[in-house]
């Protein structure tokens, strides 16, 4: 099996490209369902995820090319609405292509998403918002079933602002009678590049970015061109690497607006981030300042930079406490940073991070990919050397991050067993 081998590197130093959104391009993929014709998708990051979806869309009845960054989907000969369990357990993001089956072909049968290391994750407000809209729903032998005469535009609440709720009673209106406004929505960067590319196709979203999103259906979208935006959690993870390891870092292809929590709490920390037109400069301080940090959906602080902030504050001045609200089990990495030396102790949704003067390398595991990110983070200045195992996930959501931590000094690299 493969794993990442990190050795203790120096300070990292130079600049590196940060690449599409994982978060941003899953959803549009499944949104190309919607168009009679052909989309053109720039700054696709090259991701097993993206494979992934592309591959169930091509069960579909899509055609779909990937090359040099570009992905090419045209939808026209779309032949089921059924989603196979062997296609959907590899992926809960599969799950975003309910809402555009059913508003399609106004039935689609989908094989239940598996939940993961980070909790159960119910989908309960995702099938909410379909039956707001006039489907019918039944759950049987693993499937979610939905059928509709017509959907018709409602107004519903979310009782919590789940991201791919939003996104996907968003994309099931677009065709709807009628207006839906989505109350408690979801504010995440990914919902406003979901929506910019709805309104590409010719669809009336008005509001993504905000609480209240207003969608007015129309007759039928057609195909469009759309750039993906940059990964805002790629970007916190090579920043908060900068952090760690005393280096001067250039992170390139970045929206500065979509950092502003990560980069707030790295100053508090007293890191130096310096902010450019769509560019960062991150240049970490000879020592860690301890901070809290406490996870909230956007534009609270992201829950998918948890890990590696906690990775930072393993080895601040002091003791920071890490409060993490949107997911019920992501403290799954505290037991791999303890292996190496780390003092935390989870209470709760709370853990206390005591920094410690230095981490001590080891084999460890990632168990999501955030965490197993962190992991490297961790390697990256811990005496020795760490071996990650389990990095499938890490090559989820991390294009080329050996080459790039290599680029930038780290000494990483992929080895087989
Ligand atoms: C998206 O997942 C992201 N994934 C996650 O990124 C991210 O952590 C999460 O949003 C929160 O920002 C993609 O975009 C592909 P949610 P999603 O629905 O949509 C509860 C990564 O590391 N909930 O906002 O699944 C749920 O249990 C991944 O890149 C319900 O209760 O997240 C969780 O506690 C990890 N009922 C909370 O909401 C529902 O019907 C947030 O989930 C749906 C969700």
């Amino acid at each position: 099996m493969p794993r990442i081998r990190v050795k203790k590197s120096g300070p990292l130093k130079g600049s590196i490209k940060i690449d599409g959104a994982k978060n941003a391009v899953l959803p549009i993929i499944a949104a190309t369902l919607l168009a009679n014709g052909k989309c053109v998708l720039n700054s696709v990051p090259n991701l097993r995820d993206v494979h992934v979806i592309s591959d169930l869309l091509r069960y579909l009845g899509a055609e779909i090319e990937y090359k040099d960054n570009v992905l090419t989907v045209d939808t026209s000969n779309i032949n089921t609405y059924e989603a196979p369990y062997e296609l959907v357990k590899k992926m809960r993001a599969s799950f975003l292509v309910m809402g555009p089956l059913l508003a399609r072909f106004n039935h689609t049968k989908i094989s239940m998403p598996g939940g993961c290391a980070i909790g159960t994750r119910p989908i309960d407000l995702h099938l909410k918002g379909f039956k707001a809209l006039g489907a019918t729903i039944e759950m049987d032998h693993g499937f979610v079933e939905a059928r509709t005469d017509s959907l018709k535009g409602n107004k519903l609440y979310l009782d919590f602002p789940s991201v791919g709720a939003t996104q996907n009673i968003m994309m099931a209106s677009v065709l709807a009678e009628g207006v839906t406004t989505i109350e408690n929505a979801a504010e995440e960067p990914e919902i406003v590049d979901l929506a910019n590319f709805l309104n590409e196709m010719g669809a009336s979203v008005r509001g993504a970015g905000t609480n209240t999103i207003k969608i007015k259906g129309v007759k039928e979208l057609h195909g469009a061109e759309h750039t993906i935006i940059p990964d805002r959690v790629e970007a916190a993870t090579y920043m908060v690497a900068a952090a760690m390891t005393k280096g001067d870092v250039v992170l390139e292809n970045v929206i500065i607006d979509h950092l502003k929590p990560v980069i707030a709490k790295l100053r508090e920390a007293d890191v130096t981030v310096e902010e450019g037109e769509n560019s960062i400069r991150v240049i970490g301080p000879e020592a860690i300042k301890p901070i809290d940090v406490k996870t909230l959906p956007h534009p609270g602080f992201p829950t998918d930079a948890q890990a590696q902030f906690m990775a930072m504050l393993t080895v601040a001045d002091g003791t920071g406490v890490v409060i993490e609200t949107v997911f019920e089990n992501r403290f799954m990495h505290v037991t791999e940073f303890n292996r190496m030396g780390a003092n935390i102790k989870i209470d709760g949704r709370s853990a206390v991070v005591n920094g410690v003067k230095e981490l001590v390398g080891a084999d460890v595991t990632a168990t999501d990919l955030r965490a197993g990110a962190a992991l490297i983070l961790c390697g990256l200045i811990a005496e020795g050397t760490t071996n990650v195992g389990e990095i499938y996930h890490i090559q989820r959501g991390y294009v080329d991050i050996d080459k790039k931590f290599r680029a930038l000094g780290g000494d990483v690299s992929i080895v087989e067993d």
